[in-house]
Parts: structure tokens; C-alpha cells; sequence
């Protein structure tokens, strides 16, 4: 999966639509609303196209005020247009979006383009940023370019993408993970960097998903009218909601989630199979379609992110194993130390300590030991995001001189030597002649229990799952306010409030915060890590990458202080007073390419204070008792 360029991707989808669009379809009826919603969504691209060149037309203008207000305008309009084909076109070209037309405003250099191809900023979020900058001749001409290149770029999309032809499946599919994407990149203001014309944006999405479903009208199974009127008025009182709520920082987005997104996307499953509409998946994504909420357990499939291991990670004889490597001082050269020593259960599986105790006196990791709590959500590990895969992460902990400090081969012959283990690996791989003691089977084992460490069951996703009706009000302010004001959850997405990139979570992100040694507002020190820039891989040797390290999650977040790469930040009061300031650039610093915005928060005690009880919300513990 990793080598695969997106333009393989790319043409794959154009040759699966031109072959989808001459099978013949025993379900005839459901062929015309498919082919009602493709009429519609053919027609709402070209609008949006013509935006597009309308933005062209003005940006090449020379600068004034007067044309930056225009070219707002036309941003605006713009953006409004392809919020009502973003949910169809996202699905079938996730790749060509994310790169083009309206990724992150983030270099893009992915295991999925070629490599060493880095994609600069550009598409409608870097235009929504660059429109809110001061006139400039410069500026006037970065968005003269970015509106060149958006416009070459839709061109050439619409040229291959159109006509599509859709799967009735796949429409509601692609409905249901618009609903994630305006709870998780919508309301949250993620989409609009410099507007935060969120909700009004967010309407527009939500409007031309109703639209779309509407059509199902037709022909509908009567056992599945119902449904369809539950689906009918839920969307009308989420319109309600969006268009009631002008206020980006008053928006109550735990009443959105409970009432509207939830029920949606549980409701839209159940229509899909009460009208027997035939599943025809087409995108291979991380999200589970069987899923009924965005905090189910099983909302993410770890397995998508472990498709290459030994023996599939999900399997009860292996984490037992595992859980006995994991804790078992063998591995190590003088049977001293195990992944334990830095990755303890009752300190949220991290350490406690700023950095770790190595093997030897005196002498500390260069990094501090994060939690290990639902590390499976993610496609790459460690600070600097330097491994792909969970069960080569386990050769840096061996090979390293200040841990392990030994190699498979000396590990092997103690455990061959040891009963309990010959019997145990006999146990979990025997079935499948695997049963030796090797590399593989060793990494594994500890693979599979790593990726076991899933912490899903908080107060909060109790909550959020309608199992409890008690959560603290201070909480839910300051949930509004992590996926709000705040904008925690522009970078820590949910489910898992981490860096895996909603709504298909196939790729996980890195980020530049202006990291400082220890939190000082007054005499700030720039932290010297170079972070993912000196990470060892040729694709991220690029300077957007210095200092930059992986979005890791806040779950569990108060079991594990000290915070951050360098574990210098001794509470989460300072991690969010760091933030309040803007990161390191907010506080005077000058920090290259920094991703987090510098401007501050304006986030008073109270709602400090209300951000850590919704934190301390999402402890949990019940995975150690398995
Ligand atoms: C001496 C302390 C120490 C030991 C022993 C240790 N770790 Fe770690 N672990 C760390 C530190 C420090 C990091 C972060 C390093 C970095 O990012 O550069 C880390 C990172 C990780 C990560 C990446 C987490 C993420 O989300 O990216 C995983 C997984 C992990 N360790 C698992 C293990 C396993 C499994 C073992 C035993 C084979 C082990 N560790 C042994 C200190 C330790
Ligand atoms: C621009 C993206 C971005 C935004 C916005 C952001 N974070 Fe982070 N967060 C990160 C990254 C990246 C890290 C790891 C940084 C490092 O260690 O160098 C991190 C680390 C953290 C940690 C430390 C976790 C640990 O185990 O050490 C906490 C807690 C946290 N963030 C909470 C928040 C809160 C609360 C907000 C909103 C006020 C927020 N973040 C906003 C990207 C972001």
C-alpha cells in the first residue's frame, strides 16, 4: 500500500468507475437515483469550476484593498461552491484533495505521492489563509499563483473525474463520512484557517448531503420508510442548528454530536440495510463501515495499519505472548531492562520522568517516553515519525545502545532455551508452521500486544455512546472548547484526539509548534530537536519537517506528565498556556515554518482550567485487566 503513488490510485478509480459504469445493475431502481445524484453532483462541479476561474479573473488584478476584498468574496463563494461536492469528491479522490484542492496548508510529502515530490501549499485552504494576510505585493501574488494552480488543477480533475458514475452504496458511504468530516474538520474551523466561516461552510456540506439523500425517496422498501423520516427530520434540525448558531465560539458542538452527528451516521447504516441496498464497498479506508458512532470501539480498524505484519495483530494468543515479551527483562543484554522500565501501566504507559533511565548511570533518552495507549491508531511511530511499521518498531528498542543494546540472535537462543516460551510460541504461531522463535515472530508478538493497548472506554466516550447521562458540565465547555475556540481539534482529531487524519484515517501528520525547553513565557528557549526533518528518511528530509514531531493523542493526557517531545512541560496548564500564546513563534520565538498559528488564543483561567477537566475526561485504564 505504502509504495503505490497516488496516480496509480488515481487512474485505478477512473478505470473502476468507466467499468462500474457499463456493468449491468439488477437493481434498476436504485441505478436511477444513482444516477440522479451523479447528474447533480456533475452539475454542482462545474458551478464550483466556474468559481474558480470567476477567483482567476480577479486575482490577477493588480493589488489594492479594494481587490482583496473582492478576491474574499470570491474565496468565500468559492469555498461555498465546492462544500456541496466535497463529501462525493473527497471519497473517490481523497488523494488529489488532500493534495490540491483542499488539503491542510501543509507541504505535502506522503508515502503515497512519488518520492522526494514535495507538493508546496496550495488549494482552498491555503487561499482561505493567504486572503486574511495584510495587501502586499508579495502576497498579491502568492494568491495570483495559488488561484493559477487551483484552477489547473480543477481543469485537469474535472476533465478525468467526469462523468462519474456512483453505487447507491457508496453515496450513502460517502454521506456518512461527510458527517465525520464536518464534526471532526468543519465545525471545528480546521477547513477555514483564516475565515473561521466554519458554520456557515459547514451548513452548505450538511445542505447538499440532505439533497443527495432525499433522492432515495424513490422507490424506497417499505420497511425502511420510517428510517428514512428519522433520517429526514434529523437533518432538518441540524440545518436548524448550523444556520440558528452564527457564533464560531459558541456553537455547542457536544449537543451537535449527540444529537445530530451520532444519529446520523448510525441512522444512514441502518436505512442502507433495512433498503437493502447492496454493499458495494470502493475505497479501502480505515473507517469501519459496520461502525454505528464516531466513539465506537471499532469506529477505527487497527488492521488497516498493520496490513503487512506476520501474522494479523487482532489475535488473542499472540497479545498473551506479547504481554510476556513486553515485560520481560531477557530481551535485554544484562536481563536488566523491558519495555516496562519506560512503559509502565500505572503511569498511562509512559514513565513519568522528563526523559528516560537508560542502561546506563547518568545518562537519559533523547526523547521523553510517550504513552503507548492506543498507539495502533497511527501509520507512523515515534516523535519523528522515523517507523512505519509497529513491528520494526520494536528492532530500534533492541538495537539501541543506551536500551536493549543487543540483536535478535542473542534474544532468540535465551528464549529457545526457555520452556514456557518454546511452548507459548508453539501455542500462538504453531498453527500456521510458524512456530519458531525468530525476528518476526519475537516483534510480532510484542507488536500485537502494543496494538492491544486500546483506550477507548473513558467517562467522555461513555458519554458520547448515550451508556451514561453523566458528564461534568465543565467538561462539555471544555470540549466545545477543545473543538472550538481553542482549536485543539484542528490538529488532535477525533476519535482519538490524535494526528491520524479523519475522515478515512489513513495517514497520520507532524506538526511544528515552536516547542520550547520547559515552559518560560517570559525568557522563551527554542527546543534544538530537529524533529522529523533529521529522522533518517530520505522523503521527509525537507525543511518544512525541522522541528516538526508526530500530533500524538491527549487521551489519557492526565496520567502521563510530563508533556511533549522533550517531556519539559510539567503540566497541562503549560501545555495549554503554551498554546494560549500562540506556540514558540506566539511568544516572540523565531521558529521556521511553524504549523501552529501564532496568534493568540485569548483563552481566560476558567476555560483553561474547563479544557483540562474535559482532558482528564478521557482517562482509561481498563485495557491492563486483560
Ligand atoms: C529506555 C526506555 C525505553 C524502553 C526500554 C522502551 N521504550 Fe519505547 N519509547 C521510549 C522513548 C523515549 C520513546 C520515544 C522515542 C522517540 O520518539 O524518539 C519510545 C517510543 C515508543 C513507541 C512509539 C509510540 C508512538 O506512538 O509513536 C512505541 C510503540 C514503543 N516505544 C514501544 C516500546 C516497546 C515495545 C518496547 C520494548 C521492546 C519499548 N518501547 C522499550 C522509551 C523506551
Ligand atoms: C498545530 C497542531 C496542534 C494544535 C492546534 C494543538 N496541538 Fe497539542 N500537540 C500537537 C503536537 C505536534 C504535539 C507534540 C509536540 C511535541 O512534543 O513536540 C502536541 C502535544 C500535546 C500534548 C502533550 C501530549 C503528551 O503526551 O506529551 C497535549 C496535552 C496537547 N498537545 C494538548 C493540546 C490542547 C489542549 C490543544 C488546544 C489548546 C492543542 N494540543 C492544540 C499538535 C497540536
Amino acid at each position: 500500500m505504502k509504495k503505490i503513488s497516488f496516480l496509480l490510485i488515481f487512474s485505478f478509480s477512473i478505470i473502476f468507475m468507466l467499468s462500474a459504469m457499463k456493468a449491468s445493475n439488477p437493481y434498476k431502481k436504485m441505478d436511477s437515483i444513482a444516477e440522479k445524484v451523479a447528474v447533480l453532483y456533475t452539475a454542482n462541479f462545474y458551478k464550483f469550476q466556474e468559481e474558480v476561474n470567476a477567483l482567476v479573473l480577479i486575482a490577477n488584478k493588480p493589488a489594492s484593498l479594494g481587490k482583496l476584498k473582492a478576491v474574499k468574496e470570491q474565496v468565500e463563494k468559492t469555498r461555498l461552491s465546492y462544500k456541496s461536492v466535497e463529501f462525493i469528491f473527497d471519497y473517490y479522490q481523497t488523494f488529489y484533495n488532500g493534495a490540491f484542492i483542499n488539503g491542510a496548508p501543509l507541504p505535502k510529502v506522503s508515502e503515497y505521492y512519488e518520492e522526494g515530490n514535495v507538493i508546496e501549499p496550495c488549494g482552498l485552504q491555503a487561499l482561505d489563509e493567504a486572503v486574511f494576510e495584510e495587501v502586499s505585493q508579495e502576497n498579491n501574488q502568492h494568491i495570483k499563483e495559488l488561484a493559477y494552480k487551483l484552477k489547473e488543477k480543477v481543469d485537469f480533475v474535472s476533465n478525468r473525474h467526469l462523468p462519474i458514475s456512483l453505487e447507491s452504496s457508496q453515496i450513502i458511504e460517502c454521506i456518512r463520512s461527510g458527517m465525520v468530516r464536518i464534526f471532526t474538520m468543519g465545525i471545528t474551523g480546521f477547513d477555514t484557517p483564516g475565515s473561521t466561516n466554519a458554520l456557515k461552510e459547514s451548513y452548505v456540506s450538511f445542505e447538499s448531503m440532505e439533497t443527495t439523500f432525499l433522492l432515495f425517496e424513490e422507490g424506497i422498501h417499505a420497511e425502511a420508510e420510517v428510517k428514512f423520516k428519522d433520517i429526514k427530520s434529523l437533518f432538518k434540525k441540524g440545518k436548524k442548528m448550523l444556520k440558528e448558531n452564527t457564533s464560531f465560539n459558541d456553537f455547542d458542538r457536544m449537543v451537535f454530536l449527540k444529537d445530530i452527528v451520532n444519529p446520523l451516521y448510525s441512522d444512514l447504516l441502518d436505512f442502507q440495510n433495512l433498503n437493502k441496498t447492496e454493499l458495494k464497498p470502493f475505497k479501502k479506508h480505515a473507517q469501519n463501515y459496520q461502525a454505528k458512532n464516531i466513539f465506537d470501539i471499532n469506529f477505527i480498524n487497527t488492521d488497516f495499519y498493520s496490513e503487512l505484519v506476520y501474522l494479523p495483530l487482532d489475535n488473542p494468543k499472540t497479545i498473551q505472548l506479547g504481554k510476556l515479551l513486553f515485560a520481560d527483562p531477557q530481551l535485554s543484554n544484562d536481563n536488566k531492562m523491558s519495555c516496562l522500565s519506560c512503559h509502565n501501566p500505572n503511569k498511562g504507559f509512559g514513565d513519568g520522568l522528563p526523559k528516560s533511565l537508560t542502561n546506563q548511570k547518568g545518562v537519559f533518552t533523547d526523547r521523553h517516553s510517550p504513552s503507548i495507549l492506543n498507539a495502533g491508531y497511527s501509520t507512523r511511530y515515534f516523535w519523528d515519525m522515523r517507523e512505519y511499521n509497529l513491528e520494526k518498531q520494536v528492532m530500534h528498542v533492541v538495537n539501541n545502545d543506551l536500551e536493549f543494546n543487543t540483536d535478535f540472535d542473542a534474544i532468540i537462543t535465551k528464549l529457545n532455551k526457555d520452556s514456557k516460551y518454546l511452548k507459548l510460541f508453539k501455542i500462538a504461531y504453531g498453527d500456521i508452521s510458524k512456530q519458531d522463535i525468530n525476528q518476526r515472530s519475537v516483534s510480532n508478538a510484542i507488536a500485537a500486544y502494543v496494538n492491544s493497548l486500546k483506550s477507548l472506554n473513558s467517562p467522555f466516550d461513555k458519554y458520547v455512546r448515550y451508556e451514561t447521562n453523566e458528564y461534568p458540565e465543565k467538561a462539555k465547555r471544555g470540549f466545545n472548547l477543545f473543538m472550538g475556540k481553542a482549536m485543539c481539534g484542528t490538529c488532535h482529531f477525533a476519535p482519538v484526539f490524535n494526528g491520524t487524519v479523519p475522515p478515512f484515517y489513513i495517514e497520520s501528520e507532524s506538526e511544528v509548534l515552536g516547542i520550547t525547553v520547559g515552559f518560560d513565557s517570559i525568557e522563551p528557549k527554542l527546543d534544538k530537536d530537529l524533529g522529523r526533518l533529521s529522522n533518517g528518511l530520505k522523503i521527509d528530509k525537507n525543511m518544512y519537517f525541522k522541528n516538526s514531531f508526530k500530533t500524538v493523542s491527549v487521551r489519557n493526557s492526565d496520567l502521563t506528565a510530563p508533556y511533549m517531545h522533550n517531556g519539559s512541560f510539567e503540566t497541562l496548564e503549560d501545555v495549554i498556556s503554551f498554546y494560549n500564546l500562540g506556540g514558540g513563534a506566539g511568544m516572540g520565538l523565531s521558529v521556521e515554518n511553524q504549523t501552529l498559528s501564532n496568534a493568540p488564543l485569548n483563552l481566560s483561567k476558567q476555560e483553561i482550567k474547563d479544557i483540562i477537566a474535559f482532558i482528564k475526561t478521557l482517562t482509561d485504564t481498563s485495557v491492563y485487566d486483560h
